[in-house]
């Protein structure tokens, strides 16, 4: 089976969390556009769905999907979204594609995270993964200056900026042995708007498509 069957596996298995009549969140990146089309042919009657990024937004309204606004919206009972690393804590990394600080708000935001992914992003650790922070583009070199002297390697992504106006900076080499201190610790930095860390809000399911079936965590 290649990538895209597992991560459509885990895509299918999250609709049984949506119901009808309910405010979804959706997700960005890959998986979560497998569960965006995944949703199109369903064709539950939701209230709507908060998406995590304009190209989700744009991604669900091509598919003719009812897309409410944040400030908005009361209840979300559940939001689905996709990650680059998850740990047997249900913590995660994400903003591989940039997304994080709006993919953190509207998981806070929701009851419950389902997090959908392909088997290969199971780690026994956080850390493999580059760790991304959104920054302000006026705080750039300080807030580099600050990650080295937490032991990291910044790497400015080229050519990016977020749906915020905002640059990310891609960390190696930070010790995630505490990821929730470390997801505080940079998020106290002036100029941080947030990191890819998610300690403080975690997953609630991990749904992943491996070789041998879906795989159900909770
Ligand atoms: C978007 O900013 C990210 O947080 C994605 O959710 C994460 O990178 C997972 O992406 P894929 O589903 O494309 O692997």
């Amino acid at each position: 089976m290649d990538v895209r069957a597992l991560k459509e596996m885990a895509a299918e298995a999250a609709l049984s969390y949506i119901q009808p009549g309910m405010v979804v969140g959706v997700g960005t990146g890959s998986t979560s556009n497998l569960f965006i089309d995944a949703l199109g042919r369903a064709q539950i009657h939701v209230e709507g769905y908060v998406a995590s990024s304009l190209a989700t937004e744009a991604r669900l309204k091509s598919l003719g999907l009812p897309v409410l606004d944040l400030n908005a919206t009361g209840d979300i009972p559940v939001y689905i979204d996709g990650a680059d690393e998850i740990d047997p804590h249900f913590r995660l990394i994400k903003g591989g594609g940039g997304a994080l600080t709006r993919e953190k708000i509207v998981a806070s935001a929701a009851r419950r995270f389902i997090c959908i992914a392909d088997n290969s992003k199971d780690k026994p650790a956080l850390g493999s993964f580059p760790l991304p922070v959104e920054v302000i583009p006026f705080a750039r070199s300080f807030v580099a200056r600050q990650l080295v002297k937490l032991g990291g390697s910044p790497v400015l992504r080229k050519d990016v900026t977020t749906d915020n106006g905002n640059v990310i900076l891609d960390v190696t080499g930070l010790d995630l042995t505490d990821p929730l201190a470390m997801e505080m610790r940079i998020n106290s930095i002036p100029g941080v708007l947030d990191n890819g860390i998610f300690a403080q809000r975690r997953a609630d399911v991990v749904l992943m498509g491996s070789e041998s079936g879906l795989i159900s965590r909770a």
